[in-house]
Formats: structure tokens, sequence, C-alpha cells
């Protein structure tokens, strides 16, 4: 019998298809040419996709790849991707719209459309890594940034996002009063809304973000001669994992098995699993995995998690610790990867897979299995004891 921790997805049938549904949500047709885009930003290059033989070996496991998104854009985590995109989407659309002509990243960069895109002032309420990414696509782009930020958001955090230029609104109250100030105040003044989660009437942006991780995915396929069989990957509110499943499903020629993990307490894929609809968190998401710290998930993502998903799954809080110092400090012969709490996930869940027969089993795991994990994000200055 599998763990408790551990859930198949009832909806998915074995011969599941790409469809027209999961193609509204993530498109893959474009990546590649983003790709190239991205390569006239300033820092911006591939991250590594690094082997962990050894650790391979002792989990009974083929290969193990990890996308390292600790050093993505100089940045610390994957989430730059989705910020840069989502603002470079806004502003090249409406270049479009105006001129009927595409602008490429060099062009609003170097400002050929300022008359258009220097109008356009971006909001958005994070406690995070989003905020930071956000502050860090506007600031790319010379476009004004406010972002709003809860009540106990560290001044550490605060100040890394005003280093991006960004203007800081700190509102008296918690994250969701945040969200509530930051729609408040963008619909009076004109802001454009960058969020990373969707909401009924509002899906654009949070899809461009998607597509913006599209980017790594892409980048592990072609750096990976060979396919993964089996894909781990974190989720917040899933768009993450709804680009990452969305693209290797859409491209792979043979599906692999993906497994979505959350912290216990913030399990809101989990219990939407089990329910069949999005579902609030059972627990107060109370979390060291602070960019998985989510209730709700995003509920454009469905199509692609809830209908595409093969396995959900949880983890402690006491896994973080190992798994980021496996990752520090590696078996023999493997290379040391910096990781954040969140970043260490994919690693957490799949020791806590391969230390149960069942577990391990049922996910059908094994000497000719090429695991993809992601470090999603990087120590960030810290490190591990
Ligand atoms: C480091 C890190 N990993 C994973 C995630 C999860 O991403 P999503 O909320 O899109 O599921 C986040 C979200 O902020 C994050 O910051």
């Amino acid at each position: 019998m599998v763990p408790s921790w551990l859930a198949p997805n009832p909806r998915l049938s074995p011969a599941a298809k790409f469809g027209p549904a999961q193609r509204r949500v993530i498109n893959p047709n474009g990546i590649p040419e983003l790709c190239e885009d991205l390569a006239q930003c300033p820092r911006h290059v591939p991250t590594p996709l690094v082997a962990l033989p050894a650790l391979a070996a002792r989990l009974g496991v083929g290969e193990i790849r990890v996308k390292d998104e600790s050093q993505r854009f100089g940045f610390g985590a994957f989430k730059a991707l989705g910020g840069v995109i989502a603002v470079y989407n806004v502003l090249s659309g409406a270049v479009g719209d105006a001129h009927h002509a595409s602008a490429s990243f060099a062009d609003i960069m170097n400002g050929v459309y300022r008359d258009i895109t220097g109008r356009f002032v971006f909001a958005t309420a994070s406690s995070g890594n989003h905020g930071r990414a956000v502050a860090a696509g506007a600031r790319l782009f010379g476009n004004r940034c406010i972002i709003f930020l809860p009540k106990f958001t560290s001044a550490e955090k605060e100040a890394a996002i005003r280093a991006r230029g960004a203007e800081v609104i700190r509102i008296d109250g918690d994250y969701d009063t945040a969200v509530a100030a930051c729609k408040a105040q963008s619909a009076a003044n004109g802001w454009t809304i960058i969020s990373d989660t969707s909401w009924d009437g509002y899906e654009d942006v949070p899809k461009s973000v998607m597509r913006g991780y599209c980017v790594l995915a892409h980048e592990a396929i072609v750096q990976w001669q060979a396919e993964p069989t089996h894909v781990f990957v974190q989720a917040g509110v899933g768009g993450l994992a709804a680009a990452v499943i969305g693209y290797l499903w859409a491209g792979l020629r043979k599906r692999p098995v993906f497994v979505v993990v959350e912290p216990e307490s913030a399990d809101c894929w989990f219990q939407s699993n089990r329910t069949g609809r999005p579902t609030l968190a059972s627990g107060n998401a109370d979390t060291v995995m602070g960019g998985l710290a989510c209730r709700e998930i995003s509920p454009v993502t469905w199509p692609v998690i809830g209908d595409g998903a093969d396995w959900f799954m949880t983890i402690g809080e006491d896994t973080v610790m190992p798994a980021r110092k496996l990752y520090a400090h590696p078996l023999d012969g493997d290379p040391a990867i910096a990781s954040g709490p969140s970043g260490c996930a994919g690693l957490a869940a799949l020791s806590r897979v391969c230390a149960d027969r069942a577990a391990f089993e049922a996910l059908k795991l094994g000497k000719d299995s090429r695991v993809l994990l992601i470090n999603s994000e990087g120590t960030l200055g810290e490190t591990p004891a």
C-alpha cells in the first residue's frame, strides 16, 4: 500500500494527450525563440543541468539531473524568468497594438518604443521572490514598479526589492490584505498587475509568467541528451509545475511520470487532487519552504496539473535540512549545489520515496530511471549548517 503522503491522480488516463485545454494554459510554441531572445538580456545565461551519479547509485535509480536555478540572472531563483517575461509580454503587446510591429527584447530595453512602453507602471503583491522578479523585469525595461508588502515581510526582503529600483508600499496586514490593496490601488491609478497566480477574469499575465518558466524546461531538455522518465517538481500555487509538466508533456516522445511536491502544511494541490477541484490546503502554510507556502492553487493551471500530473505528495519540515545538506555536501564525486528551503524540495521528495519500498515501486522507479529535479532557488546568501 502506498503511504498516506503519496496519492495518484485519479483523473489521469495512461494515454492522456496534451490537448487544446492544456495548450490554452501552456503553449509550447515559440519557447526556443524566447530562449534566443533572452540571450539579449544582460547577465542572462542558461542555468546548468547537474548530474549526480553517486547519489543516483545510492538511491537506486539510473540517473539524477538537477536543473540548478540558483544562478538564474544572477538573481538566485527561477522566478526571475516569470517576472521578466511577463513584463516584456505586456510591453511588446502594447507595441504590437500601436504599431502592428513586434518589438524584440533589445528594442524595448533600448527604449525604441518608449512613447508606448514608458507609460506602464507595474505592480504586484508579494512577500518574496516574485516581487523581486517583477522589480527586476520593470527595471530591465525602464518602467516604474510598485511592490505591496505584507506587514511581516522582512526588512532584508524589502531591501532586495528596493535594490532593484521598485517602490515599496507596506500594508498593515497579511498577504491577502496586500493583494487587496494592490488590486484597489492599481485599479485607481491605472497600474498593470503582474501576478503569478490567476483569478476569475485574470489569466493572461499568469500565463505569460508560466511561459517564462518554460525556458528552464526547454533548456533542461536541450542540455540532457536523454529524456527524463521521472520529474519531481515542487508547487506553491502551481505555476512552476504547470510550466514544467506542460512543456515536457507536449514535447517529449514518452510522457515522464510527473510528481508534484508540497509541504505538509501547504498541500493545496494534494487536497485539490483528492477532491477533484481547487481546494484549500489542510494546514496554515506555516513552512520553512517560503516559496511553497501557498494555501490556494492558481486555478488556470488545473488542466495541466489537475488533469496531467501522475502523483501528488507532501514532505515534512524535517526533510528540508537533510536535503539541503545533501546538495551542499554531496556524495563522493558529485558536485555541490547551493539550495534554499524551497529549492531542495524535489530532492527531499525523491529521498522520501526512495526510502519507502511501496512508494518506490508505485512510481516505477529503478535502475533505468532518469530523474529530473529542479533546484528552484539558491541559498540567497545563507548556508545550511
Ligand atoms: C524558490 C521557489 N520554488 C518554487 C516555487 C513555487 O512556484 P509556484 O508558486 O509557481 O508553484 C516558488 C514560488 O514562489 C519559489 O519561490
